[in-house]
């Protein structure tokens, strides 16, 4: 790496710390393991059952929600903000870029909400229910088990264009990927820790074509993927059209929450941009070694992504504790008249 690249990497993330300090509050003590313990002491086995059923069904259930609960908290903190539809009154987050045609889960959410109900009315927040649906979607997999602080509240409002701004896509380079992590007060180890919850799930076409038909160059080694692994690919996501067709984020073990993933990337067949990104960047010294760490201890993955997860669900915004509420509908805020 040239030493000017470094100087540069380096003001760049003194920036950006200072800008996270100051945008972001992490740190809420407003939430606590025992929150519902007398309003909805059955909550946590509640979600548990409908998630195990669900991921049952379908194991992309759990990376649905894991992807739903991201989306949530990178936009004014998991405040079920991105569950709300569309009214005429309100413009929801689900049809902002990274969201249209991809992001999936609310069916599930409104089922699990359902049940939370049928026993505890009124009590229990739909951002809660996601994040405690995400944790047990990563358990139901294999992946780690962790505490979730609870005592979020629902927001009464969204914002469209922060879900367009802030959440990041597939072909971002390592700074602005970094950057948005930043801004949520997420580091670059939070960032390539949680990046592993591509350890499940698909992607579409639309998000690897790039990639495999290399017209993105930031990276050249896209040249290690072998030639097998690629043309497989490009069955899959032909040069034209297909777009909706998907392919597992880790090949290798697509429903298992375990530590392919990295071990992917040091093989060069990431196969999103931003994930091969993370390995192969010439800027990514530091998150190139935290891949390597990660690919060879599963464990130390493990620990990591659980204390990421907590800090990502811990992303709040004082004006969801002001004002916000415990939706009836996780789609709906509760009256109209609630709106600004
Ligand atoms: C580093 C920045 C990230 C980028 C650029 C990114 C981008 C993407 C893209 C483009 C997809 C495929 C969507 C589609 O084609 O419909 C995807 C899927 C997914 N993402 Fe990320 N993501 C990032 C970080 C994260 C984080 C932090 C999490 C959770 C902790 C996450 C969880 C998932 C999961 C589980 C899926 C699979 C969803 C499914 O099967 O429906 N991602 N991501
Ligand atoms: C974070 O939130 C807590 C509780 O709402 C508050 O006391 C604290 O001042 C906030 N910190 C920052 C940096 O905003
Ligand atoms: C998350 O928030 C809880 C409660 O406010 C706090 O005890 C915990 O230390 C926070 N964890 C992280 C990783 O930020
Ligand atoms: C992908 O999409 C194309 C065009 O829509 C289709 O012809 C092709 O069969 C699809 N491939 C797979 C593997 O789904």
């Amino acid at each position: 790496m040239a030493p000017n690249h470094v100087s540069i990497f380096v003001i760049f993330l003194a920036i950006m710390s200072t800008i996270s300090m100051i945008s972001a509050n992490t740190s809420n003590p407003l939430l606590t393991l025992d929150y519902y313990q007398s309003s909805c002491p059955r909550l946590l086995s509640i979600v548990r059952r409908e998630m195990e059923c669900a991921v049952l069904s379908d194991p992309r259930n759990a990376a649905i929600i894991v992807r739903l609960h991201m989306h949530d908290c990178f936009v004014q903190g998991c405040d079920a903000s991105v569950l709300l539809d569309d009214t005429v009154t309100l413009k929801g987050e689900k049809k902002e870029s990274q969201n249209k045609h991809s992001l999936r889960g609310f069916k599930l959410m409104d089922r699990i909400k359902m049940m939370v109900e049928s026993e505890c009315p009124g009590a229990v927040s739909c951002a809660d229910i996601l994040t405690l649906a995400a944790r047990d979607a990563v358990i139901l997999v294999g992946g780690p088990y962790w505490d979730v602080p609870l005592g979020r509240k629902d927001a009464r409002s969204t914002n469209h264009e922060l879900a367009d701004a802030n959440i990041p896509g597939a072909n971002e380079g390592l700074l602005s990927l970094i950057s948005k992590f930043a801004y949520q007060g997420l580091s670059v180890t939070d960032m390539v820790a949680l990046s592993g919850a591509h350890t499940i799930g698909m992607a579409r076409c639309e998000n690897f074509k790039a990639r495999i038909y290399g017209d993105f160059d930031t990276t050249s080694e896209k040249d290690l993927m072998s030639q097998t692994h690629l043309s497989n690919l490009r069955s899959i996501c032909p040069a034209v059209g297909g777009n909706n067709n998907v392919s597992a984020l880790d090949y290798v073990t697509p429903d298992l929450f375990d530590n392919s993933y990295y071990q992917i990337l040091v093989k060069g067949q990431g196969l999103l941009n931003s994930d091969q990104q993370l390995y192969s960047s010439i800027l990514g010294i530091e998150t190139r070694h935290l891949v390597h760490k990660y690919a060879e201890d599963a464990l130390m993955f493990f620990k990591q992504f659980a204390e990421s997860m907590v800090k990502m669900g811990n992303i709040t915004n004082a004006d969801s504790f002001v004002n916000g509420e415990v939706r009836n509908n996780c789609r709906f805020v509760n009256s109209l008249s609630s709106i600004e």
